[in-house]
């Protein structure tokens, strides 16, 4: 894996209709996943699965990285090539989730902080050496009655700065990502504001800290209504986000990539494309894609349940779903492509 510059790194990761693929579940989490299908939870089993993904031929066409969980950055192909590895040959970009999960915010009820991790620097240095060009660190911001407060917001934005800056002494591009769920039933004008308010802080933040902010790339939710509330159109999800963006985040931002949130794989299709579409009349700064979980694998992962014979199919899903999410990348998505 050779080194780059930051900025030759984002350039991979947000170039054309191309997205990053959020395969970083933690242990924990793909556990439930596995779970409500019947498959056996293990680290094996967690290999088969990722290898099924990263395998599907073709994929590399609309997938410029991958975000690994830390047992999956040190496992392998069933041919003995590390994951890290066999991605960088295909030109992937592999990448790592760093953060080490959320607590409950002291003081604060319903609210929650990213742990912070005193090894972060030592462990930054081992996953480059095992290939790792970009991280990922998930701060998470609820709404509800009376939050999020702002003392959560800066705690939070604490947390994604010092991880940012660690990141790039050590030569890894810092994915941030400051989550605004969409759990609950608040409005969309809800929505913006506290995603706003969570970005100014964010950002006031990294430039104190002299953060270089073309070598780092946004994870943010869309402006969206939220899994209980009022439904609106894309159109409107588009405007509001691009409404948001243009306020507050900085035109040195290297790139823009966009969590699923919740939102169906059609669903998450629609949106971004709508989204697309905007950023062409109104020529925005940086470059937007997506960096999707749920929204890329749900249905792969429901159709392979473990199964050596349905790993093709499953791969096919696969590459159906990136090949919609990077059409939705262009402004070129249509519901018929479903
Ligand atoms: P979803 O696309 O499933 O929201 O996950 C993306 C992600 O990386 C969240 O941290």
């Amino acid at each position: 894996m050779s080194e780059q510059t930051l900025q030759a790194i984002v350039k991979a990761m947000v170039a054309d209709g191309k997205g990053l693929l959020a395969a970083d579940e933690s242990n924990g989490n793909i556990k439930k996943k596995f779970d409500k299908l019947g498959i056996e939870d293990s680290a094996e089993n967690h290999r088969r699965y990722r290898e099924m993904l990263f395998t599907t031929p073709g994929m590399e066409k609309y997938i410029s990285g991958v975000i690994l969980f830390d047992e999956t950055i040190h496992q392998s192909t069933s041919d003995g090539v590390s994951f890290a590895q066999y991605l960088d040959s295909k030109g992937v970009v592999p990448g790592i989730k760093v953060d080490i999960g959320l607590m409950d915010f002291e003081g604060h009820p319903g609210e929650q902080v990213t742990k912070w991790d005193e090894t972060l620097n030592d462990r930054l240095k081992k996953y480059y050496e095992l290939g790792a060009r970009f991280a990922k660190w998930r701060a998470v911001i609820n709404i509800g009655a009376g939050i999020p407060s702002d003392e959560c917001i800066a705690a939070n934005c604490k947390n994604l700065v010092k991880y940012a800056q660690l990141c790039q002494a050590n030569g890894i591009v810092p994915i941030v990502e400051p989550e605004v769920l969409s759990d609950g039933d608040h409005t969309i004008e809800r929505c913006y504001e506290v995603t706003k308010k969570t970005l100014i802080e964010l950002f006031a933040q990294l430039k104190k800290a002299n953060v270089d902010l073309s070598g780092l790339i946004l994870k943010p939710n869309m402006v969206i209504y939220s899994l209980e509330g009022e439904k609106v159109s894309a159109q409107e999800v588009a405007e509001k986000t691009l409404q948001c963006f243009s306020e507050v985040v900085p035109t040195e931002v290297g790139g823009i990539v966009f969590l699923s949130g919740g939102q169906s794989e059609p669903e998450s299709c629609v949106t971004l494309n709508a989204i697309s579409k905007l950023v062409k009349e109104q020529k925005t700064p940086w470059k937007l894609t997506f960096s999707y979980g749920r929204a890329l694998q749900n249905s792969a992962l429901k159709n392979w349940i473990g199964k050596d014979e349905n790993k093709f199919s499953s791969q096919e899903i696969f590459l159906h779903r990136a090949k919609l999410a990077s059409a939705a990348s262009f402004g070129e998505y249509t519901p018929e492509m479903e």
